[in-house]
Order: structure tokens, then C-alpha cells, then sequence
């Protein structure tokens, strides 16, 4: 139906005649003519109507934003004065000879030049995702998944699909279910993720594994968490740790460079510790130049309570975070602010320490809790966080993880209020992660419980748990995890060590991963792999602030679809031939 798209007009094609396909952006009457900005997928470019042409103007009158038209024109260059430097198209513009009104548009239920709620984004969607930036983002994501598809193809891995309809694969979500009709009161479950399933194919001998794939998880919805999401999934035989993030880091660098014309470099590696400790986060942004600072050694003698019990607690930790000339800047209302923003995570107060004049000694500190610290705990805070005149110091002290998170989440939250946050790209590897943290009195898998453990035997792991460090590798850019993986166990006792020590007894793991025990005593390789989160990957390279704008048709977070109204109640005899029982009321 068309000649050429909207966006491609240019100089060289002025006198061609061109046909166009798509929708009224704007429409503008002047002087007797008609404007109108016609818009496809590639873009913008102007229409003119001479009045001179009766019949054709009359149509043209009837036009209004939004209506779906096929015209006939001739590109001509727009005089000098004219031409609008901020549209692409804006050398020319089409002096039209024909029109057709294909389908009208209803006034749009959404004005876009006003302030819309996402609700009303999602419910329209369809209207949402012809935005010019809506409509690039998801133009971006496909140039993405293409080139990741070219870099894989040419790197010698094999696109295989893995069932949607299967067990679940704990990556620590709940999952969804659906109800089998021929199984009576069974479920399958959504895949978290192909991981066993990738684990089996190398088994199978396919070497080099990747999929694009969609993943599902019932868990609490952020702006970069969907309850259904997109994997780059990559698992691969014969190959280190380090094999793997070397090829996965070439891939990022060249979509980065290709796309962006941006030179990301080696990426560094850090220990999950170091990242703990410096940033109170395993996804570390390293664009905040803000650090915490371990006290606790300088604490633990000190008659507050608040400081020496951590400090004396194997399971606890005193860290302090300078914020390098902000002592006047942050007024004790917005200590209380922050107070309260740490105690979301679990702190039970922030201390803080504003640095007036060093050369005063105690005289030069104001803080609430100064009177509880002697000069040599003092002295030493100061030498140790390079504190200067006109510097604030808050300090968290508590359980290792609860100062972590708080004081974590509070450097990023300083870093944005203050922005102290660098305009760059700061990728970086997180490495040596601890197998298992305890939680509830638990052990849980820190990856899944198909990481393989360095250096150990299953004996030695069994024996040591908590010391253990897994062979797992996060990468992640700008404080967000773009990826993550591992090497795997590939020898039956130690899966069956590490589904011991998550206390999944020997029945359990039978009935639960009896195929992948059974596939582990046929030779199997060792393998590697790791997965990226697609949606994330695109979000920063657009910019986006949530993963929703760069996925076509995302839930809200409640995890519901307004646009189709999903979930939806199911009819009863559907229900009936299921199987399956629904005990609430409609508006429970
Ligand atoms: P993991 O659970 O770390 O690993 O997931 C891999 C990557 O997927 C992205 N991601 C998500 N993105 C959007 N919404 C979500 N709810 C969501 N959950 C995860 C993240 C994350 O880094 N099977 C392992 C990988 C492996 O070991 O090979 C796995 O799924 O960017
Ligand atoms: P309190 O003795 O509870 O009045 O607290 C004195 C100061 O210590 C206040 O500034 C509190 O915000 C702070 N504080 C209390 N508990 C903690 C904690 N766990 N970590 C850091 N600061 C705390």
C-alpha cells in the first residue's frame, strides 16, 4: 500500500511522488492550508493541503488526530526559512495529490500532552505504545534481541525451547500454577526459569545453549521486576567460570558499542564481601562515589549499648557513611526523614555525627550520641572515614544484614537527594558469593541450588556450610543486576549434598528433581551458564526508569493486566473439568 515511510523522506527525493500509510499526529489550518504531521513507525513528516484542489481539501478537512489515511504526494524541500531542524524530516515536506481517510478515531480517551497515570497507559496501551519514545523503546528491544541473536549464532550456540508447561525450578519465587485437566489434581507449573532443563541438554551433549525466553515468578512486583520477564539463557559445556563471563561480557560490550557507540571496557570483579562491605549491596552502583565504613573494632568497649552490642556480636556490624560537606545541607528534619526511610529496612535509629571544626576536638562535633563515645573512639571514627569540616557521618549498628540493607539503601538515597550520582556506565562482576545465608532459621541457596561450591568437597560442605563460597557471578551495571550464574554441580552426591544442607531430604529431592539425580549418573559434563534479564538490559539502555516501558504489554503491580482485565474469573464448568474448587467469593 505505501512507497516509503514517513521518516524516510528526504532532499534526495524531492519531485519523487510517494505514497504514505498511517495516522494524523497533528493537524494545523494556516493561511487557507492545511498541515497536517503524519506519523508511522519511523517517524514524523508534514503534509500540505492546497485549497486549489476542491475535493481533495474538503477530505482533508475532515481530518482529526488520530485517524488511520493513505495519501499520494510530492516531496518538496520546504524553503529556507522553513525548515524545522528539530524533525528529521524537517528539509521537506509532502505537497499532497490524494487522500484516503482509511479509519476515523474517536476523540482519544488520553490526552498524552497532559500528565497521564500509568492505569490509563496500560488500559490504552495500544495508544500508549504509539508515542514516539514508547514506539523507539520497543524498536530498541528488538534491534537488542537481534543482535544478541546474531553474537550468539556466530559464537556457536544452539537456539532450543524448553517447555512452558513443567515442574517448578526453584529460583525463590512462588510459582504460578495451571491445573492439568487430564492429571486430575495435578499442576504444572510456569517455568521460573529453563535452568534444569538447559542443565539436561547439556547432558544431552548440545555444548553451547542459549534461549530468549520467558520466565515466571509470583513474587512482590518493582519497577524492574515483572511477574512474567525475558532471560537471555545461556548454558554452556567445557566452559570455566571465567570462559563465561568472558564471552558474556563480549556480548554486552559489543551490544553496548553497537548500539549506543558506547566503549564499555573490561569490567572489574569484586568480591560479594567487598561489595557488603563497602556499599551494603551485592548490586553495588558505582556511580554513587558514597562507601560505608566498618567501626565496630573503635566500638566495642564504648557504654552505648546501641554500638558496643553489635559491635561485640559476631552476627553484628557498626558502619558509617560520610557524606563529604552536607552537614549544613541535611537539617535535623531530614535526619528524621532518613530515620524513618532506614527504619523501612529494619533499623532501629540513625546516629549521626556533624563535623563542625576539627581543630575544636569534641567542642567541633554536634551529635546525639557524642556523649556516649570517648576521644579515642572518636579520633579513631574521624581518621577512619577521612572526615573533614563540614562533613555528616550517619551510623547504622545491628545485625550484619540489617545494617547492610539500611545503610546500603540510605547511600543510594543520599546519592540521588544530594545527586552525587555520575552521568556514566559503571558494569562491574560480583563474584565469590557465599552458597547459603540463613533466614528464619534456615539455610537457603543464595543462586539456586544447582551452584556448585569452590574447592570443596561434599563432605567438607556439609561439615561447613555457611563458610562456603559458590562458583556464581552476577554482573551488574549501574546498582541494577543485569545477569546472573554459575557453575553447576554436575556429580549426583554433591546435588544430593546441597539439597541436604537446604534441609530437602533424600524423599523430597527424589520427588522433586528425581529426573535431574538420575540424568547426573550418565556422564555428565561439567557445565556453566548464566541468564540475563532481558528487560532489564533494555531499560537501561533506553533509559527507562521501570522495565514496564520497555515490554509491549506489562501487568501492573498488582500483577494484573487492566488492559484485557486478567486475571479473570473462569467458568464454572471449565472449573468442574479441572478439577479444582475456588473457595473465595467474587469480591473477596
Ligand atoms: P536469576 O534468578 O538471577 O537466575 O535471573 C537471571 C536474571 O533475570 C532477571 N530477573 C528478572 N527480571 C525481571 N523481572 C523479574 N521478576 C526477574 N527476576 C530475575 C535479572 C536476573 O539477573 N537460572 C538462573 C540463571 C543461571 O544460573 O544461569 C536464573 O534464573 O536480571
Ligand atoms: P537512643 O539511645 O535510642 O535515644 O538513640 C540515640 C541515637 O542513636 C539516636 O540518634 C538514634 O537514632 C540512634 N540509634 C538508635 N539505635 C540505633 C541503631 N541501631 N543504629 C544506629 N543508630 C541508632
Amino acid at each position: 500500500m505505501r512507497s516509503h515511510y514517513c521518516g524516510q523522506l528526504e532532499s534526495s527525493l524531492v519531485d519523487q511522488s510517494v505514497t504514505l500509510c498511517g495516522w494524523v499526529n497533528k493537524r494545523r489550518d494556516l493561511g487557507g492550508l492545511i498541515f497536517i504531521d503524519m506519523r508511522d513507525r519511523s517517524g514524523l513528516v508534514q503534509v500540505v493541503f492546497d485549497p486549489d484542489q476542491q475535493a481533495l481539501f474538503d477530505t482533508a478537512n475532515k481530518l482529526r488526530q488520530e485517524f488511520c489515511i493513505r495519501l499520494v504526494g510530492t516531496v518538496r524541500a520546504r524553503p529556507e526559512s522553513q525548515v524545522n531542524k528539530n524533525m528529521a524530516t524537517g528539509a521537506v515536506e509532502v505537497m499532497a495529490t490524494e487522500l484516503e481517510i482509511i479509519s476515523r478515531a474517536e476523540p482519544l480517551p488520553i490526552d498524552f500532552n497532559q500528565q497521564v497515570s500509568e492505569e490509563q497507559r496500560l488500559r490504552f496501551r495500544y495508544l500508549d505504545l504509539r508515542r514516539p519514545n514508547m514506539n523507539h523503546n520497543l524498536q530498541f528491544r528488538a534491534k537488542v534481541t537481534s543482535a544478541v541473536r546474531r553474537f550468539l549464532d556466530d559464537n556457536g550456540f544452539l537456539d532450543i525451547e524448553t517447555p512452558m508447561l513443567t515442574r517448578a525450578t526453584p529460583e525463590g519465587a512462588r510459582d504460578y500454577l495451571v491445573p492439568s485437566r487430564t492429571h486430575k489434581g495435578k499442576f504444572f507449573a510456569l517455568p521460573q526459569s529453563p535452568q534444569l532443563f538447559k542443565q539436561l541438554l547439556m547432558m544431552s551433549g548440545f555444548d553451547r545453549y542459549y534461549q530468549i525466553v520467558k520466565c515466571f515468578r509470583d513474587e512482590d512486583l518493582r519497577a524492574d521486576r515483572q511477574p512474567e520477564f525475558t532471560q537471555i539463557d545461556i548454558e554452556t559445556s567445557f566452559m570455566t567460570s571465567d570462559q563465561v563471563m568472558a564471552v558474556t561480557e563480549k556480548m554486552v560490550r559489543q551490544l553496548f558499542n553497537d548500539m549506543l557507540d558506547v566503549e564499555l571496557g573490561d569490567f572489574p570483579r569484586m568480591t560479594w564481601h567487598e561489595a557488603m562491605r563497602r556499599f551494603g549491596s551485592d548490586k553495588p552502583d558505582l556511580r554513587n562515589p558514597l562507601e560505608l565504613v566498618d567501626v565496630a573494632d573503635l566500638l566495642t568497649d564504648v557504654e552505648f549499648k546501641v554500638f558496643s552490642g553489635p559491635a561485640n556480636d559476631p552476627k553484628g556490624r557498626v558502619a558509617a557513611l560520610k557524606v563529604p560537606g552536607k552537614a549544613e545541607a541535611i537539617s535535623r528534619k531530614n535526619i528524621d526523614e532518613y530515620t524513618a526511610f532506614v527504619g523501612i529496612y529494619g533499623a532501629k535509629g540513625l546516629a549521626w555525627m556533624k563535623v563542625n571544626d576539627l581543630s575544636a576536638g569534641r567542642d567541633g562535633i554536634q551529635s546525639p550520641v557524642l556523649k556516649f563515645i570517648p576521644d579515642d573512639a572518636l579520633n579513631g571514627i574521624l581518621a577512619r572515614t577521612e572526615a573533614a569540616n563540614g562533613d555528616i557521618i550517619f551510623f547504622g549498628a545491628d545485625k550484619t544484614t540489617v545494617v547492610a540493607e539500611a545503610m546500603g539503601a540510605l547511600r543510594l538515597k543520599v546519592g540521588q537527594d544530594f545527586e552525587l550520582v555520575s552521568d556514566e556506565w559503571r558494569p562491574l562482576w560480583v563474584v565469590d558469593f557465599p552458597m547459603f545465608e540463613e533466614h528464619d532459621g534456615r539455610l537457603h541457596a543464595i543462586h539456586h541450588p544447582f551452584t556448585a561450591p569452590v574447592g570443596v568437597s561434599p563432605e567438607e560442605l556439609k561439615a561447613n556450610p555457611e563458610a562456603a563460597l559458590s562458583n556464581a557471578y552476577d554482573m551488574v551495571l549501574n546498582g541494577c543486576e543485569v545477569g546472573g550464574g554459575s557453575v553447576r554441580i554436575h556429580n549426583n552426591e554433591m546435588q544430593q549434598a546441597a539439597f541436604e544442607i537446604l534441609g530437602i531430604g533424600k524423599e523430597e529431592a527424589q520427588e522433586k528433581f528425581g529426573f535431574l539425580l538420575e540424568a547426573l549418573k550418565y556422564g555428565t559434563p561439567p557445565h556453566a551458564g548464566l541468564a540475563f534479564g532481558l528487560d532489564r538490559l533494555v531499560m537501561l539502555m533506553v533509559g527507562a526508569s521501570s522495565i514496564r516501558e520497555v515490554i509491549a504489554f506489562p501487568k501492573t503491580t498488582t500483577a494484573a493486566c487492566v488492559l484485557t482485565d486478567a486475571p479473570g474469573l473462569a467458568n464454572p464448568e471449565a472449573l468442574a473439568e479441572l478439577n479444582v474448587a475456588v473457595t473465595v467469593k467474587d469480591n473477596d
